[in-house]
């Protein structure tokens, strides 16, 4: 008898790429509360909202200021002390901002810019991009794109999700020194193969359709556009 429906699915993920990582479906759903007594145990991993901002995100920052912002959208994955809001408000249409750290909210909150909003949420959760704000970024920054990452799955769940939050023409950025730090914290033991270089996350973003372009220490994701065009 083919009973199907009582049959579970046992295959493994189909998986887009390989970098190496180990850890391909660490079987849960990322959320927020991963993160519970990491605030107050290692407040230099996740609550960033009192702290300075990173070097990385600084020349982020400061690449952002010299594109074509005005009117536009900005997704900034990572909120810290929402550096990016703040540099870019009386010039961007509108900023969302995405953290696990409920202070980094309420000082997101506390800066009350009526076009910049941050949500509380783990970026890898299947949930993330229908939880943000229905628009298309013009520009995507995320200096810790792996950094925290649970597996190879929900890594793949968050670069769909990007994409498909991304203008067509939209520019993720990401930066050396983010790509190469992953948290060794106990909770999470990020897999070695997530430290990205150059190589690794061109085979990323190849596997999204996406090209990669290196500016000194920053680097510029963006869709792969047809031949000829
Ligand atoms: C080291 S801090 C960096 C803050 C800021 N980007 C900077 O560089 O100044 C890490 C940031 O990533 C956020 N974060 C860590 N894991 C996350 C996840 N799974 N989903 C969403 N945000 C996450 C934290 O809330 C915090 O804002």
């Amino acid at each position: 008898m083919n009973d199907n429906k009582s049959t579970p699915d046992i295959s493994p993920p189909r998986l887009r790429f390989n970098i190496g990582a180990t850890r391909i479906d660490c079987g849960r759903e990322p959320s927020i509360e991963d993160y519970e007594g990491l605030e107050t145990l290692d407040s230099y991993l996740v609550d960033y909202s009192r702290a300075q901002t990173t070097p990385d995100q600084e020349e982020l920052n400061a690449w952002l200021l010299q594109q074509a912002i005005d009117g536009a959208s900005i997704l900034h994955v990572g909120a810290g002390n929402s550096s990016v809001a703040r540099l870019s408000a009386s010039r961007a249409r509108w900023i969302t901002s995405v953290t696990v750290s409920k202070n980094e909210k309420e000082v997101a909150e506390s800066l009350a810019l009526a076009n910049y909003s941050c949500a509380l949420i783990n970026k890898y959760s299947t949930s993330f991009s229908n939880s943000l704000p229905a628009i298309r970024y013009d520009f995507i920054l995320d200096n810790n794109l792996a950094s925290f990452v649970c597996c190879q799955r929900h890594f793949e769940t968050y670069m769909r999700g990007l994409v498909s939050l991304m203008a067509e023409d939209g520019i993720l950025a990401t930066h050396w020194l983010g790509m190469q730090w992953i948290c060794e914290a106990d909770a999470f033991r990020v897999d070695a193969a997530w430290r990205l270089d150059a190589h690794t996350l061109g085979i990323i973003a190849d596997a999204f359709c996406l090209t990669t372009e290196r500016h000194s220490d920053t680097f510029l994701i963006k869709r792969r556009k047809p031949s000829g065009r």
